[in-house]
């Protein structure tokens, strides 16, 4: 059978596949610690759950509109306007199948063949292939580690040309675990002033930030800013809800049309009884969100300090998402176990084998020099793997 050109230029997901092999150990037995998953290991909570089941036993089981039911598309607009000082009309609001649509379905909407898409590194993996899949070409901006691996508007600037459409913004940013401040972002969105260059802002990570950092939405920082930016955002993360599916786009009216259009004939609609899980969602009611966000932190400043104090490891303190991104390049070039470590790939491969410890090689987001560990794990199990790690690069 004839697999397309297309589907053979996709990549499976790395941050997957370190996964699976993980999961094939583990299903043999080896205790594997892993590092490797960038979800929350919290349940969804208990009153978005009964929200759900309720709706599916009074029958909310058909077909939806296909941008979404409209009372979610309305508390999506009221909680931008609350907690991101944002103002859209629910018409401006499209639900889909998570963020990870979103970003896909936004890029299909807007990009043509032979658009520039911005992408600094590090970025998260989807970028790329969605990128591709629009017919567009990614132009990656290496940023650099002094500057806590984010793009300057000097860098953006310089990057820019004709055909560029898109830069993608990504804070709190997945992998590398930092948060773009306010005036960071906002020098940022004054050199796109004058150009054409649409903003996709990926804000899925938004609720789970650090140590009093603040966070600001991209299209909230100025007009100009407000007429350029898709912002994504989603359930995924802050509430525990990854297999859920459910994510959302707002957007300037033609935007959210498009994808609309597009979403007619792809998925119809997000699961029906989902969007009432989602619909409650943000009430919040027992604080479970700000909980974890909470648990979050100690876990983040925990396995920061202690990968820190390993010879040849420098990890900047997460202040955003559940990742810590730490450089581990120092050791390249030598051989543990027999082994010869000459890039993420190969650390991360033999880490997995050697030491039973999942994470994700760096070189799939465009570091090479790093590896991502999630601390979306437990206390216990974060010091069990980073004692394994540390032992292992001292051997
Ligand atoms: C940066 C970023 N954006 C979007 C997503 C997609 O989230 P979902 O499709 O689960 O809503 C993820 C998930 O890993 C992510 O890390």
């Amino acid at each position: 059978m004839k697999v397309s050109k297309r589907a053979q230029s996709v990549p499976s997901s790395a941050t997957m596949a370190v996964d699976t092999k993980a999961k094939e150990l583990k299903a043999k037995g080896v205790d594997v610690v892993g590092f490797g998953a960038g979800e929350p290991d919290f349940d969804t909570p208990q009153y978005i759950k009964d929200a759900a089941i309720a709706a599916i036993k009074s029958g909310k089981t058909k077909y939806t509109a296909t941008p979404g039911i409209p009372e979610l598309r309305k508390a999506i607009a009221e909680k931008l306007l609350k907690e991101n000082n944002l103002t859209y009309k629910p018409e401006q609001i499209i639900v889909n199948i998570g963020a990870k649509h979103s970003v896909y379905e936004s890029m299909q909407a807007v990009l043509d063949e032979g658009d520039e898409v911005i992408v600094p590194t590090p970025y998260w993996v989807t970028y790329p292939e969605a990128t591709k899949l629009a017919g567009a070409v990614m132009k990656t901006v290496e940023t650099d580690p002094k500057n806590d691996y984010k793009i300057t508007p000097e860098q953006v600037k310089k990057a820019i040309t004709p055909k560029t459409a898109m830069i993608i913004i990504n804070s709190p940013n997945n992998p590398g675990g930092f948060t773009y401040t306010p005036d960071e972002l906002r020098a940022i969105a004054k050199t796109l002033e004058g150009t054409n260059v649409m903003v996709l802002s990926d804000e899925i990570y938004e609720r789970l930030v650090y140590d009093g950092t603040k966070f600001i939405s991209f299209a909230a920082l100025s007009e100009d800013a407000y007429k350029r930016t898709i912002t994504i955002n989603g359930f995924s993360k802050a509430y525990a809800m990854t297999g859920w599916r459910l994510g959302y786009v707002a957007a300037p009216i033609e935007v959210i049309k498009a994808m609309s259009r597009l979403q007619g004939h792809m998925t119809q609609n997000p699961v029906s009884f989902v969007q009432q899980g989602g619909l409650v969602a943000f009430t919040d009611p027992n604080n479970e969100v700000e909980n974890m966000r909470i648990e979050f932190e100690k876990r983040g400043k925990f396995m920061a300090d202690r990968l820190n104090a390993i010879q040849g490891v420098k990890c900047p303190k997460p202040t955003g998402a559940f990742y810590c991104f730490p450089d581990v390049s120092a050791h390249f070039g030598r051989t543990i176990g027999g082994v010869k470590i000459n890039n993420s790939m190969d650390f991360a491969a033999a880490l997995l084998e050697q030491a039973n410890v999942a994470l994700v090689p760096g070189g799939a987001f465009g570091c090479d020099n790093n590896v991502r560990l999630s601390f979306a794990t437990s206390m216990e199990l974060i010091t069990k793997g980073i004692d394994r790690l540390e032992k292992w690069l001292k051997s």
